[in-house]
């Protein structure tokens, strides 16, 4: 029985009848252009074949009644201004009601089950994806018209104004655009995006799970924002166009930012605008399907998360100087906001499994944890498994 099947037939038997509408959302990767996105630069990520399925029912009443089958958890609630849940998953339901109720749109009580194969705290977005379920389902059910780009808007809204985090868009639209086979090239400036085919040959993409989860990360992600915005604010002093770091060039944070603000600040942006360059040459050297200028790129992405950035931890570090070790890695960093969770890896397929047990026994010889590793495939965006559309 597929991951959907399973879902469906829990929330039939918990609910005692079929589900209206059954939504498969997916995890993101991200190849590179970390940190990018809340700066309005560019990112390179794509949706994968690991992700949260979501069956979904409209409700007489306005009672919402959610089923975490993964967790072994519930959450009972009525509709109307809805408030943070100790739970902490729920709120990422809630937080997607929250911005239909802003908008004012009507809506009923809903009956939920939710469950997949996202590993939780990995960096793949399972909250993201989740939103993104939410969101899509929510506009099927109750024909509220909206399209793709105004969901993806919505639970990146959730995310920012109900759980606190003000993440940028790459990981709601990754899970939203996602398309088979391919990476996602997108402005986060004007939305505009480009499907960017990925032959890897005889490479494979391999996550290599740190199961570290540092609780570091929301608090250090909101700093980093506003350490970005402080370098954009002096730049501004100079340049008065500089409205983003997307707008600035190296020559301006050499030689105008370096003498304004103190070297954090400095360090930060310096790495935001090098990584917009870095992934404008290596989405070119992935068309040309030139994986060695590629796997160079990722390794500089990496330097400057760890140094520069400062989001990277001793575990990640580790697993990318492995990385490095093996002539059959074309390059590794890590991946998403930091502070643990996965590094991304582009392997030769040949030598996949010898390496994962290479790098698996040093790390655990290292930190006394065994690395999770994880081979993914790139997949549609949220889509109707069955039920409506
Ligand atoms: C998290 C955020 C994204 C992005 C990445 C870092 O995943 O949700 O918006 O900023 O970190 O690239």
């Amino acid at each position: 029985m597929s991951q959907h099947e399973i879902i469906a037939k829990n929330f039939s038997s918990i609910f005692k009848a079929a589900p209206q509408l059954v939504v498969a959302c997916p995890g993101r990767i991200n190849l590179i252009g970390e940190h990018t996105d809340y700066n309005n630069g560019f990112v390179l990520p794509a949706a994968i074949d690991k992700m949260i399925t979501i069956a979904i029912s409209r409700r007489k009443d306005n009672l919402l009644h959610f089923v975490a089958v993964d967790f072994g958890q519930q959450f009972k609630g009525k509709l109307g201004k809805l408030d943070r849940s100790p739970q902490l998953w729920p709120d990422y339901v809630n937080g997607v009601l929250e911005q239909f109720r802003k908008k004012n749109f009507v809506i009923g009580g809903l009956n939920i089950v939710i469950g997949g194969d996202i590993p939780a705290g990995a960096g793949l977005s399972s909250s993201a994806a989740l939103e993104c379920g939410i969101a899509f389902g929510v506009n099927e059910l109750f024909e509220l018209g909206l399209d793709k780009f105004e969901l993806v808007k919505m639970a990146q809204a959730a995310e920012n104004e109900f759980v606190g985090v003000r993440c940028g868009i790459m990981d709601q639209f990754a899970s939203m655009f996602g398309k088979e086979g391919h990476a996602i090239l997108l402005d986060c400036r004007s939305l505009k995006y480009e499907y960017v085919p990925l032959d890897l040959h005889q490479h494979e993409i391999l996550l290599m799970d740190t199961r570290i989860k540092h609780s570091l990360a929301a608090g250090e992600y909101n700093v980093r924002r506003k350490q970005c915005e402080q370098g954009v604010n002096a730049l501004q002093k100079v340049y008065p166009q500089v409205e983003s770091l997307r707008d600035a060039n190296r020559a301006m944070i050499e030689y105008t930012l370096k003498d304004l603000v103190p070297e954090t600040i400095y360090n930060r942006c310096k790495y935001v605008v090098e990584e917009n360059l870095r992934l404008q040459v290596g989405c070119e050297a992935l068309r040309r399907n030139d994986i060695v200028t590629f796997g160079k790129k990722m390794y500089a992405s990496h330097m400057g998360l760890s140094k520069l950035y400062e989001v990277s931890c001793p575990e990640l570090d580790y697993l990318v100087d492995l990385a490095r070790e093996e002539y059959s890695i074309a390059g590794a960093r890590m991946m998403g906001g930091g502070f643990g969770g996965c590094t991304i890896n582009i392997v030769k397929k040949f030598s996949i499994n010898e390496v994962i047990e290479r790098m698996s026994t040093a790390f655990k010889a290292r930190f006394g944890i065994e690395p999770l590793a994880y081979k993914c495939n790139l997949s549609n965006g949220t889509y109707a498994v069955s039920g409506k559309k």
